[in-house]
């Protein structure tokens, strides 16, 4: 039977080839073929879904890339290539490019490559050729040393490829691992990204959040209604406020999404391309000498008084502009970016202003992966001491204040790029070992004469030492104490501080030190990779 209808199609099968030759297109045709192509692609899921997109307050997934761009410096790879997946009829439903808007540009003039998921086509889920496309730009970011920056706004792994898009995640978080530490890796979310999807953006170096308009789970609302019967909104549980100060999983926050990728462009303005470039240098205009007599009158002569620690350092860096990083998340450390003599440097500070800027656990965590972040990217780093200790307590103590303030010591022990210190005022404890000490590498180590070095406050000491002291005597001691630790002078003494500074010339003197350690080498024990206490 099989035979006679193969004998039987072989006339229809001559008539069909003869209608192909005569298919083959003059030139014209061609072109016009091709224009045909790319404008389906350049459509995405089609115009009802780009309005639907617009509706719902996002950009498309082209708009993005567009805005963040430089103009004109956009070039689209693998924008015809398309799905392979048989099942569920997709054979039917296949749009060129399927998902994902991958190739590289130019931010500042600079090479970087980018991708950002087209939530027009199938809801901008992952099948495998997205990842494919995804992996071939990761690879050409690392191996010519320039940032990848991912626009997040989906639905997840495609739900009718099942485990080819889920080994396709994988893929794209191995590669993610393999860059970090080599090329600066941005990720913007713009929309949903839920499931195991969130972990390529956690795995890489910022997250930028939009306001109101982005989400991250690894498990949604229903879910954790059937599993915890906890109610919780979308927003409450994984929106950019959310994960901005509650969780810490976003570093930053836009207020739409043409800020965000805004502000996406500036951080890389601080960034090198690669962990094998100097971190970058501009042009200064702004006085490197320049005093501010404010600043001796800033820190309050009261211990207990709080000030507020960003005036310093606005009044410090390169015309007054400091960058955030993580600005609403454990605020009692304050991390960012700014230029110093056009000097591109991290600057980590204790917050005086919020909780006496004690350390506490998600402090320690922030502040050590900026220090990891600077480190790798060969940018300095400038610490502003304040700090009265660790923060006490059953709580933190539980959840693991040890190992986590543990990794801030070990961040800046292992960082190799120049290392300034300033005291401004309290340095007591532990914490004084961990903020950028001497004995941890820091190859600067300043302070005002407001800087009160010693194991912990006086009142503490006292009432250990002379518990059983009454009140006069204690009221003596206590004077003692005061005037012979709560000073810089014995760490000044033993060469732990190197120079005394008036706080008017702070800029001067942080610049100084800035340009003398410009050339500094320093190369730790050879190994495969220390062990961070995670
Ligand atoms: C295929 C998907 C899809 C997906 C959405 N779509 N998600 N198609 N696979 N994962 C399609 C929808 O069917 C719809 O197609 C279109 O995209 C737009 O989706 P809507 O639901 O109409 O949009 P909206 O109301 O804005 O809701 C967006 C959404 C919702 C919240 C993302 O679509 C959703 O909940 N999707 C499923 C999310 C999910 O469970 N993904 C799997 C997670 S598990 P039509 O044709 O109807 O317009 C996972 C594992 C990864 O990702 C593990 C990695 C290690």
């Amino acid at each position: 039977m099989k035979e006679e209808k193969k004998s039987s199609n072989k006339p229809k099968a001559a008539k069909k080839a003869k209608e192909e030759l005569k298919k083959v297109l003059t030139f014209d045709e061609k072109i016009k073929d091709f224009e045909h192509r790319i404008k389906l692609a350049e459509l995405g899921g089609g115009k009802d879904r780009i309005k639907k997109q617009h509706e719902a307050g996002k950009l498309t997934a082209r708009e993005r890339i567009d805005i963040f761009l430089d103009q004109g410096t956009f070039v689209e790879l693998d924008k015809l290539v398309t799905h392979k997946c048989t099942d569920f009829g997709m054979e039917k439903s296949k749009i060129p490019g399927d998902g994902v808007i991958a190739g590289y540009g130019k931010v500042d003039g600079r090479l970087v490559y980018v991708f950002a998921y087209d939530f027009t086509v199938f809801g901008g889920s992952l099948s495998r050729t997205n990842a494919d496309k995804i992996i071939k730009v990761q690879k050409l970011a690392l191996k010519n040393g320039a940032p990848i920056i991912g626009i997040n706004d989906s639905g997840g792994a495609r739900i009718q490829e099942g485990i080819g898009s889920l080994g396709g995640y994988a893929d794209i978080f191995y590669n993610n691992t393999m860059a970090s530490g080599v090329i600066p890796q941005i990720s913007a979310i713009m929309g949903p990204c839920a499931g195991g999807a969130v972990y390529s953006p956690a795995l890489t170096d910022f997250i930028f959040m939009v306001k109101d308009k982005s989400h991250m789970f690894v498990t949604g609302p229903d879910v954790i209604k059937a599993v915890t019967h906890e109610d919780v909104s979308k927003e409450d549980l994984g929106g950019a406020f959310t994960h901005n100060s509650k969780s810490g999983v976003a570093h930053f926050m836009g207020e739409n999404e043409e800020t965000t990728l805004m502000m996406m462009r500036e951080l890389l303005s601080f960034l090198p391309s690669n962990n094998m470039e100097d971190a970058p240098v501009k042009n200064c205009e702004d006085d490197t000498t320049r005093e501010d007599e404010s600043l001796n009158s800033l820190i309050p002569n009261d211990p207990n008084k709080p000030y507020d620690i960003k005036e310093l350092i606005h009044s410090v860096v390169d015309d007054q502009y400091f960058y955030e990083a993580s600005p609403h998340f454990a605020a009692n450390i304050v991390t960012g970016f700014a230029w110093m003599g056009g000097m591109s440097v991290g600057i980590v500070a204790n917050q005086p202003a919020v909780l006496a800027g004690v350390l506490d656990i998600n402090a320690s965590i922030k502040a050590a992966r900026f220090v990891r972040f600077c480190d790798a990217f060969n940018i300095p780093l400038i610490t502003l001491q304040d700090v009265p200790g660790f923060l006490p307590g059953t709580l933190q103590e539980h959840a693991g204040i040890i190992r986590n303030g543990a990794k801030l010591v070990f961040a800046y022990s292992e960082a190799t790029v120049p290392k300034i210190t300033l005291i401004t005022r309290k340095s007591y404890g532990g914490a004084y070992c961990v903020m950028s000490s001497k004995h941890i590498g820091a190859d600067i180590n300043l302070a005002y004469p407001s800087a009160e070095i010693a194991v912990m406050g006086p009142e503490g000491a006292v009432n250990i030492l002379y518990r059983k002291a009454d009140a006069k005597e204690k009221a003596k001691i206590l004077e003692d104490y005061k005037a012979r630790f709560a000073t810089p002078y014995q760490a000044a003494e033993l060469g732990y501080i190197d120079e005394i500074i008036m706080p008017k010339q702070t800029r001067h003197k942080l610049i100084q030190a800035l340009e003398m350690t410009q050339n500094k080498t320093v190369n730790n024990p050879p190994k495969k990779h220390g062990n961070i206490p995670l």
